[in-house]
C-alpha cells in the first residue's frame, strides 16, 4: 500500500513509525514531514494546509489510503477533498472536525446532550462579555471560539486579567476571526487527563490514558506550551473513573455526534478533569494529540494500519485494539526560550542506538545534518514494565542526546509518581 501522512511533528513521526510496523505499508509519504520523519518516510514539500496541493500529489501517486493528523487540514476538510477522489481516509470530516475546531460548537453539544463540561456563556461582541463579567466568577477562563494554536484559552486570575483577556481576543484580534466569539467558563479544579479513542461512529474504544505537561518550566510554571512530556498511563484515570468517562462522556459524545447528522470517525481526543463532581470535558480534540501520541502509541500492541483501516471502513466493532500493560514516558527536548523566541540551526547529534527512541517534530536537514529548527525539537520516548523505570530510561537518553540551546523539563512524571504512591 503506498501510505500519505499530512503533518510534520513529532505526532507524525509516532504514527509513521507504528505504520511501518505493518508489511503491507509499502511507502510511506510525509507532508511536509521534517528532517527527523526523512528517515522513515519520503518527505514532500507541500504544507499540511495546502489542501488542493495534498489531493493533487494523493491523486497523482496513486495514494491508497491517507492519514490527516494535525487540525487545521481537518478542520479546512482535507478528508472530505481527498474522499472526494476516491482516498480512503483516517481522520474525521470537516462537519465533525467542528468539535475541535469551534468552542462554541462543542459547549452547545455538551449542554444539548447533558455530556459534563464547565458552566459557560458564548459572547459575540465585547461589552456584553465585559458587563457579564462584573459579576462573574473569578478564576475565569476565556476561550477564543476557533483554532488559535493551542493558546487561545487564557486563564484570568482577578476580574482585570478577565477584562484584558476579552479585549485582547475581541478587540485587539490576538487570534485573528477565532476570537471573533468567545466563551467564558467556570474554572475547573482537579488533575488532568488525555484520553484518545478510535471511533467509527459506532464503537468506541479508548487508547491507554496518558499526562500532558503544558507548562513550559518546572513545576507546572511559565507560558503554556504545545506540551513538554507525556507520561502513560495517567494513575488518577482509576477504573472507576475510566467506566464513568465511558458512559457519560465517551459513548454520549459518539451518539450527540450522529444525532446531529456529523458522524465522527478517527481519533477523538478527550481532554479530561476529574473533579469533585466527576470527570468532566475541558476540551475536544478532533485528531492525535501531541505529545500524547509519542507515549499512546508505543503501547499499543495491535497493528494501528489495521486498526485505522477498520476505522475507516467502519468495522471497528470487530477489530480488537490492545495495549500493552507497561509504562511509558515522553521528554521534550525544545529550543532554550519556547514558547517565545529561539534560535535555530543548531546541530542535533543522537547517539545510533537512541534514535529508535526518538520522535523528530521541529528539525529540518541542512548540507545533511539535523539541525533544530522549530520550538519543540525532539520527544524522548521510553517504555518499561513502571513508570520509575521508564522516566529514568527517557532521562538517561535525553542526556546522551545534544544540541546547542536544548532545553527540557526535568520533573516530567513527578505528579503521576507521586500519585501512584499515594494508591
Ligand atoms: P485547552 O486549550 O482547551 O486545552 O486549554 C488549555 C489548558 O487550560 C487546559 O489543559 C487546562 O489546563 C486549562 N483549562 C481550560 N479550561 C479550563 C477550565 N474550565 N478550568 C480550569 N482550567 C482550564
Ligand atoms: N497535547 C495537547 C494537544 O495535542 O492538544
Amino acid at each position: 500500500m503506498k501510505i500519505l501522512v499530512v503533518g510534520g511533528g513529532g505526532r507524525e513521526h509516532a504514527i509513521i513509525k507504528k505504520l511501518k510496523e505493518n508489511p503491507k505499508a509499502e511507502k510511506i509519504y510525509a507532508l511536509p514531514g521534517n528532517g527527523g520523519i526523512a528517515r522513515d518516510a519520503e518527505c514532500v514539500n507541500i504544507g499540511a494546509k495546502d489542501i488542493d496541493s495534498i489531493v493533487t500529489f494523493a491523486y497523482e501517486n496513486r495514494i491508497d489510503y491517507a492519514v490527516v493528523a494535525p487540525d487545521d487540514p481537518l478542520v479546512l476538510g482535507c478528508v472530505d477533498a481527498l474522499e472526494a477522489h476516491g482516498i480512503p481516509c483516517f481522520g474525521p470530516r470537516a462537519n465533525a472536525a467542528i468539535i475541535e475546531g469551534s468552542k462554541v460548537f462543542s459547549k452547545n453539544l455538551m449542554k444539548k446532550y447533558g455530556i459534563p463540561t464547565a458552566a459557560y456563556e458564548v459572547f459575540d461582541s465585547v461589552d456584553p462579555a465585559l458587563a457579564y463579567l462584573e459579576n462573574a466568577p473569578i478564576p475565569a477562563v476565556i476561550k477564543a471560539d476557533g483554532l488559535a494554536l493551542g493558546k487561545g484559552v487564557i486563564i484570568a486570575q482577578t476580574r482585570e486579567e478577565a477584562y484584558d483577556a476579552v479585549r485582547t481576543i475581541m478587540s485587539e484580534r490576538k487570534f485573528g476571526a477565532s476570537g471573533d466569539r468567545i466563551v467564558i467558563e467556570e474554572f475547573l479544579e482537579g488533575p488532568e487527563v488525555s484520553v484518545l479513542a478510535f471511533t467509527d461512529g459506532n464503537t468506541v474504544v479508548p487508547m491507554v490514558s496518558s499526562m500532558d505537561h503544558k507548562r513550559a518550566l518546572d513545576c507546572d510554571k511559565g507560558l503554556n506550551t504545545g506540551g513538554m512530556g507525556t507520561i502513560a498511563p495517567n494513575p488518577f484515570y482509576t477504573r472507576d473513573i475510566a467506566r464513568r468517562c465511558r458512559d457519560e462522556i465517551f459513548i454520549p459524545t459518539v451518539k450527540a455526534m450522529n444525532a446531529e447528522g456529523r458522524t465522527f470517525k478517527g481519533c477523538l481526543y478527550f481532554g479530561l478533569m476529574i473533579t469533585n463532581d466527576g470527570p468532566k470535558v475541558i476540551e475536544y480534540n478532533c485528531r492525535f494529540g501531541d505529545p500524547e501520541t509519542q507515549v499512546v502509541l508505543p503501547l499499543m500492541k495491535s497493528d494501528l494500519l489495521d486498526t485505522m483501516i477498520a476505522v475507516t471502513q467502519g468495522r471497528l466493532a470487530e477489530t480488537s485494539v490492545e495495549f500493552y500493560d507497561k509504562c511509558a514516558a515522553c521528554v521534550i527536548m525544545a529550543s532554550q526560550g519556547y514558547p517565545e523566541h529561539y534560535e535555530k540551526g543548531y546541530e542535533i547529534t543522537i547517539p545510533e542506538d537512541e534514535a529508535e527512541h526518538v520522535y523528530v517534530a521541529g528539525a529540518a536537514l541542512k548540507d545533511g545534518a539535523l539541525v533544530n529548527s522549530g520550538g519543540r525539537v525532539l520527544g524522548v520516548t521510553r517504555t518499561a514494565p513502571t513508570l520509575k523505570e521508564a522516566l529514568e530510561l527517557a532521562y538517561g537518553s535525553v542526556r546522551r542526546i545534544h544540541f546547542a540551546n536544548a532545553y527540557y523539563r526535568k520533573d516530567i512524571g513527578k505528579k503521576a509518581l507521586e500519585a501512584g504512591d499515594k494508591e
